[in-house]
Formats: C-alpha cells, sequence, structure tokens
C-alpha cells in the first residue's frame, strides 16, 4: 500500500481524499469536531505542499444531511477551506478547476447520490474525474463496499493517508497483544461482534462483553434477563463463545421495570440487581458496581486493554459504567486502545482522551479489522 508521504506533488495537482467528516451536527453547528481534528494531518500535509486538496465524505444515513456545516467547523481549524453544494458534474468539477494551490475544498454529502452505496461504478469515475491522484484517509468507512472506498481506486492511482496508516499500525499492534490483556467488547447486536469476540478470545486473557451484548450471554447462559434488548442471534453461537474461560460476564446490572405507559423510565427509579436477579419485567440498563470493580480490577492489572462500545445505555443517560471503566482505565498502566463514537464522547466529556494510548476513529470499521486484520477499503488501496 502507497503511502501519501509518496505522492509527488507537482503543479498544483488536484488530490481527491476521502475524509472522515462524520460528525454529529445539530440545528446546524458541528456539536464533537474530533474526527475534523484527526482529519488534519493529511490535509496539511497535501494543502502546504501546494496540491489543490479536494475532501469527500458522507454525512449521516438518510443522504439528505448536508456538510456546509462541516466544512465551517473546518474552516475554523485550518485556513482556506471552501464548499460546493455538488458532488459530482460538471459544477463540481469547475469549483476545482478554480481552487487556488494549497487551498481546501469540500464536496457534498457523497450519500446524498445513490451510486455511493451502490458501488456505482459510474459514479466512482464521476468521483475519479474530479483530481489526478486518490488518498484515503476514512478509516471509520473502510469497511463498507461504497464507490468511495472501493470504487474510485479503480480509477486513480490510490494512497493511504495517514490518519488510515495510524489506524492501521495500532490496532495491527493491538491485535499482538503485551499480556495480560483485557478486551472490553460492548454495544449491541451480537452477529457484528461475533467474528471479533473469537478472534479476541485467541490472543487476549480476558475479553469481557458489556451493554446489550452482554445481555445476549446472560440469557444463553440461562439467566433471566426480562424485558432487556437482545439480538436475534442464534444461542447456539453464543454458547459456543461462553464455553471459553476467558469470557467474562456482567456480575450486577442496572435494571429498571417497565412502565406501564411504555416511557422510558429515569436513573432514579433504577435497582442494582446481582447476577440471577432479574424479573421478568425489568431491563438492563447498565452495568452494577460489582461489575464495574470487576472492570477495574483487570484494568489495573492489564498491560494491554482494548475497548468499543458503551457498557450501559448511554443516550438515556445510564452512563456510570461506562465512566467507571474509562476512568479504571485512565488510571492504569495498560497501553490502552479504544473506539466507537459514543464510548469516544464519554471518555472526553470526562476530560480523559489524553490518557489513552490510542483513539480509533473506527466503531465497526475498528472491530471488523480486529476481526480480521483487513478491510474492503484497505485491499483496495492495495
Ligand atoms: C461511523 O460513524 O461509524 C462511520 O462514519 C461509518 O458510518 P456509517 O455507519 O453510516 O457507514
Amino acid at each position: 500500500m502507497r503511502s501519501v508521504r509518496d505522492i509527488r506533488i507537482f503543479q498544483h495537482i488536484p488530490i481527491l481524499v476521502r475524509a472522515a467528516l462524520n460528525v454529529p451536527v445539530e440545528n446546524g453547528r458541528v456539536v464533537n469536531d474530533y474526527r475534523l481534528r484527526r482529519a488534519l494531518p493529511t490535509i496539511r500535509h497535501l494543502a502546504q505542499q501546494g496540491a489543490r486538496v479536494v475532501l469527500i465524505s458522507h454525512l449521516g444515513q438518510k443522504g439528505t444531511e448536508t456538510l456546509r456545516p462541516v466544512a465551517n467547523a473546518l474552516g475554523t481549524l485550518i485556513p482556506s477551506v471552501s464548499f460546493f453544494g455538488e458532488t459530482v458534474g460538471e459544477g463540481a468539477r469547475a469549483a476545482v478547476r478554480d481552487l487556488a494551490p494549497g487551498t481546501i475544498l469540500v464536496l457534498e454529502n457523497l450519500r446524498r447520490d445513490r451510486g455511493e452505496r451502490a458501488n456505482d461504478h459510474s459514479f466512482a469515475r464521476e468521483l475519479a474525474l474530479l483530481a489526478d491522484v486518490f488518498v484515503q484517509d476514512s478509516f471509520d468507512t473502510c469497511h463498507r463496499t461504497h464507490a468511495s472506498i472501493v470504487g474510485v481506486p479503480q480509477f486513480l492511482p490510490s494512497y493511504a493517508g495517514l490518519l488510515l496508516e495510524e489506524e492501521i499500525q495500532e490496532l495491527t499492534r493491538a491485535l499482538a497483544p503485551k499480556r495480560p490483556a483485557l478486551a472490553v467488547i460492548a454495544g449491541a447486536k451480537f452477529n457484528t461482534k461475533e467474528a471479533v469476540l473469537a478472534t479476541l478470545l485467541g490472543t487476549y486473557d480476558h475479553v469481557f462483553v458489556g451493554g446489550a451484548l452482554g445481555n445476549d450471554f446472560l440469557k444463553a447462559s440461562g439467566q433471566e434477563v426480562g424485558k432487556s434488548l437482545t439480538s436475534q442471534a442464534d444461542e447456539k453461537d453464543i454458547r459456543r463463545l461462553l464455553a471459553n474461560s476467558k469470557l467474562v460476564l456482567p456480575i450486577d446490572s442496572v435494571v429498571v421495570s417497565a412502565r406501564a405507559d411504555g416511557s422510558f423510565p429515569s436513573r432514579s427509579e433504577a435497582r442494582i440487581a446481582p447476577f440471577g436477579d432479574i424479573k421478568n419485567d425489568e431491563n438492563i440498563l447498565d452495568h452494577g458496581p460489582g461489575t464495574a470493580a470487576l472492570l477495574a480490577g483487570l484494568a489495573a492489572k492489564a498491560k494491554t486493554v482494548l475497548w468499543n462500545g458503551p457498557l450501559g445505555n448511554y443516550e438515556n443517560g445510564f452512563i456510570d459504567a461506562t465512566n467507571d471503566f474509562a476512568r479504571a482505565v485512565a488510571a492504569s498502566k495498560a497501553h490502552s486502545v479504544v473506539g466507537g463514537g459514543d464510548t469516544i464522547a464519554a471518555i472526553e466529556n470526562l476530560g480523559l482522551l489524553p490518557r489513552f494510548s490510542f483513539v480509533s476513529t473506527g466503531g465497526g470499521a475498528m472491530l471488523e479489522y480486529l476481526a480480521r486484520g483487513t478491510l474492503p477499503g484497505i485491499e483496495a488501496l492495495q
């Protein structure tokens, strides 16, 4: 895989950079610019040598969102950023031609065009027509087989950006951890985590399954989980992993009873339920203090901690176990690798991000890279 450092930049060539500009936007304002700051080294590297830098990215799921506020936020971090409200076509090509050397253009949300998700051949070619060289720096989407990930490299000389290189280096290192090693995998949907759990159980000493994923394991081990969120996974697959003695399950939970009107209960209505004491109308929303202490003990002894996914129902304020574990890892001497948007936001809110050794900008991409050791977007560059 060739590096962005290998590009010989001459005559102010236009360079198309697939960047990770998928950041949270509320009421037309970027509310967390962490990913934008991580995109800066590649953008600076190219702009400082006089390239015309053309940034493409997706934003959100719907395909209606605009990258305009993201371009504005980027403009507060680096000079000479402009925005053009189309992604491909003659107008976009003209906007690229008009760019002065060393300046940066953000084009409109890739997902406004159905060709992006469909990896449509002609959409990929249209993107490629925008520039002479392609740089992939969006590690967070390298698990997607979209046009800007696997399509464009078929048309242009393609290179890995500095962020992508760093992600690959750090996550490859995490696959051969210094031991004792603790992995904490949380969130929901067993099917999207099964492969990474199987890999980590091979190389880590303890693999804790938390969040809604933990509910799947508690249920498969014969525990009552009441009305808690579980996935539709085949219990046979979960039981196969349960048999591994390195697997660690929650030992207590923060639970609430379902409200008659179906509304979401608050934290003050919760109780701590020890292992085996969850009633059939209750809902597990966080891990209890016993589990937090168990994890803190494992983190204190670990030389490596790998963590992806919040431990409780973060969106609804059940954040104690996540915060406790973030503090425990920050206080440990372990080499710590963390990823996933909500997990990073939680750690950032505590002001503890600088205490982590490596923060991956990938959520699903991080898990898939750890499971397979590569991703479609990386293979497309090779
Ligand atoms: C992410 O935020 O995890 C990445 O940007 C990928 O976004 P997606 O899940 O919408 O493809």
